[in-house]
């Protein structure tokens, strides 16, 4: 009988640590699957079959115990208090676990739009594999293909709404969750940051959002336009929350080095931004030559045909206000890189275009006059990109339309390989300059040109 006894201790430990054993592992699915409910880690862990394998081996393990507590003594009450216990936790994962699979099967029934084709996908692939990918329910109803009500076709011909975020978004997953978990109809956290560097790195498109992005706490009027154009702005009317710089003037100030390097003087309206291209900003003696071009010069080119246009250059918008006086209207493409560059665009009551290289211009073809661009491609760009930057400025710039390449610089040795890039476009060269640039011993120059698009008739 103790020999008996004792054998069945022993076959109680064994039990017991078969049994820890088990219950450490599911227990640790089940947290990893609490925390990434639909992950892929979590659905190849545990797929529909294998939901219904460890039931299966819950149910095995709950009636062996069951068993042994029938076949042990009442004179063993502190084992069959713990066992009970371990019964009783068994039993509650096992709820847990049926809980998994039918939230699962619940998910894959809403998410049935998930199982929805493109209408103009020839494979009849999942639309939806965004949706699926990402956890947070503002982004999965976000990039959920939207069927128009009644089936209907809607007047741009589509019968559904396929609203896109950048294929980068998915590699920023827990970024962009973060940046979508807000309460929708509330106030956005202040968070534009986070979302530039997003952009930035590719998830271009964002998102859209449904909750208020915070404004200026004192925003009061802006100043009219006959002043506005070369006043620095009200600093209350801006959101200083992560710049080095909490005001105008502080960024003014070229000394404090806390403003955007490309721009350290972008923002000094008196001095700096007031002579550019009224007069010659850069001079080199040696070759008696500058890649700083005149407005008026530019404009001489195509007399009174030149009414529209962008700006593709790092700057608070003095290129759009001088062209303003011109009444040459210009959009700014612009990101606030360390500093607010589109309120203080937009203050100087011109117009900002919030934009990153990485997007195609929302332009359609052949409809500007002209485009200008400095302090932005320089020297770091790959050529295939440039490439692309080029043929997309080419499409939305109208036969006789001008491309103003202000100052781009680079190393001597890439000048060649960029200097083809820009005749690839073969355009009409009306100004064409390399200037050596002082500051870096000679090794940089600039290059600047004012190029004309030819007529392609096809
Ligand atoms: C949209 O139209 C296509 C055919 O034009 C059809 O195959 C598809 O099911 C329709 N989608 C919706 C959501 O109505
Ligand atoms: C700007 O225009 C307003 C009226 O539109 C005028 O009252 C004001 O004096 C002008 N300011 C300057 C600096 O010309
Ligand atoms: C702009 O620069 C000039 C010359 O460097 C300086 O005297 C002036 O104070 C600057 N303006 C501001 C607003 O800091
Ligand atoms: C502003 O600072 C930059 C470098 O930080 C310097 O090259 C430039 O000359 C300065 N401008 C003025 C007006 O002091
Ligand atoms: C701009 O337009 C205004 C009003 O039409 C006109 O008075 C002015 O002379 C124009 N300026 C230039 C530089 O063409």
């Amino acid at each position: 009988m103790k020999l008996n006894m004792r054998f069945r201790l022993k076959k109680g430990v064994y039990a017991f640590t078969f049994l820890f054993a088990i219950l450490a592992l599911i227990l640790s699915i089940l947290t990893l699957s609490r925390f990434y409910p639909h992950s892929s880690l979590f659905t190849t862990t545990i797929s529909e079959d294998q939901t219904q394998d460890a039931t299966k081996i819950i149910d095995n393990i709950l009636d062996k115990i069951i068993t042994e507590l029938k076949n042990m003594g009442k004179d063993e009450e502190k084992h069959t208090a713990f066992l009970t216990e371990i019964l009783f936790q068994l039993g509650s994962l096992r709820i847990s676990v049926l809980n998994i699979k039918s939230q699962k099967e619940s998910l894959s029934v809403s998410g049935s739009g998930s199982r929805s084709a493109h209408p103009l996908s020839r494979s009849g692939e999942s639309y939806n594999e965004a949706m699926e990918f990402f956890l947070i329910e503002e982004i999965r109803k976000y990039v959920k293909l939207k069927p128009n009500r009644l089936g209907k076709q809607n007047f741009m011909g589509a019968n559904g709404t396929f609203t896109s975020i950048g294929h980068a978004c998915f590699s920023m997953k827990e970024e962009l969750e973060e940046y979508m978990d807000y309460d929708v109809g509330d106030f956005c956290k202040d968070d534009w940051k986070v979302a530039q560097k997003l952009m930035v790195h590719g998830c271009d498109p964002l998102p859209r959002r449904r909750c208020f992005a915070r404004s200026p706490k004192l925003y009061t009027k802006p100043s009219p336009i006959n002043e506005s154009i070369w006043k620095l702005p009200e600093d209350h009317n801006v959101r200083w929350s992560h710049y080095r710089c909490k005001s105008f003037a502080c960024l003014a100030r070229n000394a404090t080095g806390k403003g955007f390097f490309k721009c350290s003087d972008c923002f000094n309206l008196t001095h700096h931004e007031k002579p550019r291209w009224m007069q010659v900003v850069y001079f080199d003696p040696s070759t008696n030559s500058t890649p700083d071009f005149l407005i008026e010069d530019v404009l001489k080119i195509k007399p009174g045909e030149i009414r529209i246009g962008l700006d593709f250059s790092a700057g608070t918008g003095t290129f759009a206000a001088r062209l303003r006086e011109f009444n040459v209207s210009i959009v700014t493409a612009t990101i606030n890189l360390g500093a607010p560059f589109s309120e203080m665009i937009a203050l100087r009551g011109l117009l900002p275009l919030y934009l990153t290289i990485n997007q195609r211009l929302p332009f359609f073809d052949n409809t500007l006059d002209i485009i200008h661009s400095t302090r932005f491609l320089d020297g770091w760009i790959d050529f295939i990109l440039l490439d692309f930057v080029l043929y997309d400025w080419d499409r939305v710039l109208r036969p006789g339309g001008l491309l103003w390449i202000d100052s781009f610089f680079c190393a001597k040795d890439d000048l060649e390989d960029y200097l083809e890039a820009f005749r690839m476009l073969r355009y009409k060269k009306h100004k064409w300059v390399v200037v050596p640039k002082l500051d870096k011993d000679g090794s940089e120059v600039f290059f600047s040109a004012v190029l004309e698009k030819p007529p392609r008739p096809f």
